[in-house]
């Protein structure tokens, strides 16, 4: 699966709309992931319109790029929807990776900005959006088309070191 390979985090994009088949398909990606005794917690808050997108860029000062990105998600984990109350950050995490393979699959750029554990990012959305206490907030993506340059590429991260085989 060469975007696994390929796959970069993509933090500067075209100003081009990305379009709603393409939206579409990264929310199917994201609905796709295993998650723990199959309990899928996630639901998702797409975001376009400027001023909305300018909102969530304040979560933190490494969020800044998602007032210039065309689409957001949000992500947040439904405590109603988990059966165990465990591993949801798990779950949430093989979404949030499954959405930026499927993006880098469908030529666009995307960079997860990380919220939850940290109190204050997670507060910040609850209040933007005005989510209950069962809601909690994971992660947003920043998705968009790469601007020149930016593109995902292949880097070699392999290191054969960090191998060990049958004992440590
Ligand atoms: C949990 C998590 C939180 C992250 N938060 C941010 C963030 O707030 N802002 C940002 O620009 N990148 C963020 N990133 C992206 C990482 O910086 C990036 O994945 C890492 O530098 C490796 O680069 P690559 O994604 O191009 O392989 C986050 C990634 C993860 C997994």
């Amino acid at each position: 699966m060469d975007v696994i390979f390929t796959r970069r985090s993509v933090r500067r994009y075209k100003k081009q709309v990305v379009e709603q088949e393409k939206i579409e398909k990264l929310l199917k990606a994201g609905m796709q992931a295993p998650s723990a005794a199959n309990q899928q917690p996630w639901e998702f808050i797409v975001v376009q319109k400027q001023e909305n997108l300018d909102k969530l860029a304040g979560i933190s000062a490494y969020s800044k790029m998602v007032a210039d990105a065309p689409l957001a998600i949000v992500l947040v984990g439904n405590e109603d929807r988990m059966r165990l109350q465990l591993h949801w950050e798990q779950d949430m995490a093989a979404a949030t990776q499954n959405i930026l393979l499927e993006a880098a699959h469908l030529g666009l750029g995307a960079v997860w900005l990380g919220v939850a554990p940290i109190k204050e990012r997670m507060d910040y959305i609850s209040e933007l959006y005005g989510l209950k206490k069962r809601l909690k907030p994971f992660c947003v993506i920043s998705i968009g088309y790469p601007e020149e340059g930016q593109e995902n590429k292949f880097v070699d991260r392999y290191d054969p070191d960090r191998v060990h085989n049958e004992t440590y």
